[in-house]
């Protein structure tokens, strides 16, 4: 069974209750109907009765709540909250007030921070960086994690490597500073994320443009100190870095460069060195080997919140909702 295919089958035997805060984009109807007639969700869709009228008109919206962030009852509720978790960065109940009702991103965080959804899926029509900051500021990260990241799940068709061709690839989502303290804590997220999403065993690789000391530079003794930081912190989990993507994936090119490597060869779990490494790395994989690409998935927030390609069909939101239904799942 494809992997996406997998999922919703997962989201299906226990439905999560998901917001879609974008009522101004038609995609997010579209994706809606589709989540609500598979079974995938319970969906509610934020928005006032103009923008229901403007973007969702001739959609059947039956089975799908429609809450109006203006006269919703717990709203006063959703206020409060904000001010509780923001008054020392100085928010009032005139700004929180203001701030969730211009951007319905913050009102779908509160819902869920007050137990009223179990997630997020945004980004349709508006940047990461739009997406996550109300995430990040309001839900923070779980108990023990410091960053956030973005992962991909990758799936690469007829490629013998990896997981049968399947991939995560992280970060290509969120953190633009990295040190190796951060690559480390990357790699232990995403070890978790490969078992969860993909129910084997992750082999992680630190990836650098250097295999175990081939190349000299401040850079690469950042990722083999994070390698180093992320098996004493994770010794459960294989790990192993620094290593360049092929003595990573392909077991002939492992053998000459890192023979004793027991992740060489056959990593699945890519951390790249960089935003720019791991953003580019996956939209390379989809543009030229044709991978299906799903997230960018957060992992590390305390509740899940998921974003979209600008790009994106119809089709890929009802794919993220499905994982961030699972995600909501395995955090219950
Ligand atoms: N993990 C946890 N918390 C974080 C993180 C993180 N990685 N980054 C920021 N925060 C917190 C901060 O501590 C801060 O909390 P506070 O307000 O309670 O003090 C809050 O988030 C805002 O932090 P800022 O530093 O002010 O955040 P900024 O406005 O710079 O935004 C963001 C952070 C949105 C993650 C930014 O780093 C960003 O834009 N990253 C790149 C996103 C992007 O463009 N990705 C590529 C495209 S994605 C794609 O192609 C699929």
């Amino acid at each position: 069974m494809a992997f996406i295919d997998s999922i919703k089958e997962k989201a299906k035997s226990n439905k999560k209750t998901i917001v879609l805060p974008e009522s101004m984009d038609q995609r997010t109807y579209e994706a809606a109907v589709k989540c609500t007639k598979e079974g995938i969700a319970n969906i509610i869709i934020l928005g006032t009765p103009e923008d229901i009228q403007n973007h969702g008109t001739g959609y059947d919206l039956t089975g799908i709540t429609i809450l109006d962030p203006f006269t919703d009852p717990n709203r006063q509720k959703y206020i409060d909250k904000f001010v509780e978790l923001r008054a020392k960065k100085g928010v009032t109940p005139e700004i929180a007030e203001q701030q969730m009702t211009k951007d319905y991103m913050y009102y779908a965080c509160l819902m869920c921070r007050c137990g009223d959804a179990d997630g997020v899926v945004s980004g349709a029509c508006h940047s990461t960086g739009n997406t996550i900051r109300p995430a990040l500021q309001l839900l923070k990260t779980k108990p023990g994690v410091k960053s956030v990241s973005g992962f991909f799940i990758v799936e690469v068709p007829n490629c013998p490597y990896g997981e049968n061709g399947t991939f995560l690839f992280a970060d290509c989502a969120v953190n633009t500073d990295f040190d190796s303290e951060k690559l480390a804590e990357i790699a232990g997220l995403s070890a978790d994320s490969f078992r969860a999403y993909i129910g084997a065993e992750p082999k992680v690789a630190m990836l650098s443009f250097s295999t175990k000391g081939s190349a000299k530079h401040d850079n690469v003794t950042m990722v083999a100190e994070a390698a180093k930081i992320a098996k004493e912190k994770y010794p459960q989990v294989k790990i192993d870095g620094e290593l360049q993507f092929d003595a990573a994936i392909v077991p002939e090119v492992a053998k000459l460069k890192a023979p004793v490597s027991e992740v060489a060869g056959h990593a699945n779990t890519l951390i790249f060195p960089s935003l720019e490494a791991g953003n580019i790395g996956y939209k390379i994989a989809q543009r030229l080997a044709h991978a299906n690409a799903y997230g960018p998935v957060l992992q590390g927030l305390s509740m899940p919140v998921n974003d979209l390609s600008r790009g994106c069909f119809a089709d890929d939101i009802v794919g993220v909702v499905a994982m961030t239904a699972v995600e909501a799942m395995m955090n219950s």
